[in-house]
């Protein structure tokens, strides 16, 4: 461990996702300690897909959206290495202000801030934030004349897994109104923001995006704004496999439009947060009880079922199928579920006390449910699992789990958040994080 060279004073292992892994649960006895939920974050994994972004999009600033993860050890990773900060709320202003870092890097891109708040901006001169209303624009003419203002755009968010636009984003039918409304309150509006919805799966949207953007830009113009501010949001895909929609699939085509849409004295910014965060987290779960029923488990079956009727499955036959329960779920670390609309995928990390992180098993599998730890029905991980049979003791894992997880995880029924271990596959991080901002 590496503790005192980071500025949290957090121990920092340089081993591998899989070594730290083994390490905790092999020293686990299941039924007396250490046998809690954890997730093993990878702070190389945040470098490497910085380096990524800064190949294949150069021209363009990541300002990490804090509601993604608001982990400390991420945050300060990217303080240091220099990404700007989209904040929500007045405490993700405050906790990236805390970690020293400039006013001038946060941008609060909240087009509906409580009233408080602006103030706090304000007094801690955090400028940049979005509006995409009127009302907004006349609260901010009160409590904040000399904020620097971008206005959030709506675009087509058709294509992606998780839609924004129902909620935020003015029509291009009400840009040139609410500019005009700017201009007669005196208001300092320096560019435009748009947001195609998270886990965009196609780069059109950012294109159309990009052009509807330039068309604001325009009719600014015309009302006599000197716009210098592009924010293109978030959305970014964090894959890197050769099948899958990558980020380079995206950054092709955006960096040329955004080059050709926009002269190089036009700053550009974005609000990745996925991107970011969810590579470089794995969860371990620990198998704390099953049931064993022996009908096959249907898609709609068990959600709606009560214990009565749970009760009255046989036990085992020669086709049996299982439930198993683990110490993490739905209103924990797996809200991504319910509010992000992911379907995770549980892996076997040890079974028998073999570890088997990133093995295929030559072993017949069986339909499983895969359940949370509290008592609510709705705590469902896996409906339509398969996997080899299980038994107490044994640990699950679920990769790419960084993104809208622990930031909304509750204590629901009591049970505490699950922890972070960090550890890093890149030395240079160590550089980084011992590095006053
Ligand atoms: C305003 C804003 N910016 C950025 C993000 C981050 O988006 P993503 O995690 O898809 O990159 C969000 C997510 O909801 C958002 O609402």
């Amino acid at each position: 461990m590496k503790g005192p060279t980071n500025q949290l004073n957090i121990p920092i292992s340089m081993l591998s996702v899989k070594e730290v892994l083994k390490s905790r649960v092999l020293s686990d006895d299941y039924e007396i300690e250490n046998n809690d939920a954890f997730f093993v974050a990878d702070l190389g994994e945040i470098y490497r897909q910085h380096l990524r972004w800064k190949t294949h999009l150069p021209r363009v600033e990541p300002f990490y959206a804090v509601k993604c993860n608001g982990d400390p050890m991420l945050l300060r990773l990217l303080a240091a290495l220099g990404t700007g900060f989209d904040c929500a709320s007045k405490s993700e202003i405050q906790a990236v202000l805390d970690m020293g870092v400039d006013p001038s890097k946060i941008i609060y891109a909240n087009p509906c801030k409580q009233g408080s708040f602006i103030r706090f901006a304000a007094e801690r001169d955090v400028k940049m934030m979005t509006f995409d209303n009127i009302d907004e624009l006349y609260k901010i003419k009160r409590l904040f004349p000399n904020a620097q203002l971008l206005i959030r755009i709506l675009t087509d968010d058709s294509k992606a897994l998780i839609r924004l636009g129902a909620k935020y984003g003015a029509s291009l039918d009400d840009t040139g109104f609410l500019l005009q409304s700017a201009r007669e309150l005196d208001l300092n509006v320096i560019g435009v923001s748009f947001h195609v919805g998270s886990c965009c799966y196609d780069e059109n949207s950012y294109i159309d995006a990009i052009r509807r953007a330039k068309f604001v830009f325009n009719q600014a113009a015309e009302l006599g704004f000197n716009f210098h501010l592009l924010d293109i949001g978030g959305g970014f895909s964090f894959s890197s496999k050769s099948d899958g929609f990558t980020f380079e699939r995206v950054a092709a085509v955006l960096g040329p439009a955004i080059d050709e849409t926009f002269p190089s004295n036009i700053r550009v910014i974005a609000e990745p947060g996925r991107y970011y965060a969810a590579p470089a987290f794995t969860i371990a779960t620990h198998v704390i009880g099953k049931r064993t029923v022996c009908r096959d488990i249907e898609e709609d079956y068990v959600p709606d079922m009560n214990i009565d009727q749970v009760n009255a499955l046989p036990t085992r036959d020669d086709n049996p199928a299982f439930m198993y329960y683990i110490n993490d779920g739905l209103y924990g670390s797996f809200n991504c579920i319910l509010y992000d609309h992911q379907i995770v995928t549980p892996k076997v990390l040890m079974k028998g006390g073999s570890f088997l992180f990133g093995e295929t098993l030559d072993e017949p599998e069986y339909s499983c449910f895969v359940w949370g730890p509290t008592c609510d029905s709705i705590d469902c991980i896996t409906k339509n699992g398969n996997l080899p049979e299980l038994f107490l003791g044994d640990w699950l894992y679920f990769e790419d789990m960084g993104a809208y997880t622990i930031s909304a995880a509750t204590k629901f029924n009591g049970f505490k958040r699950t922890k972070v271990i960090y550890t890093t596959t890149d030395p240079s991080v160590f550089d980084f994080l011992c590095v006053s901002l």
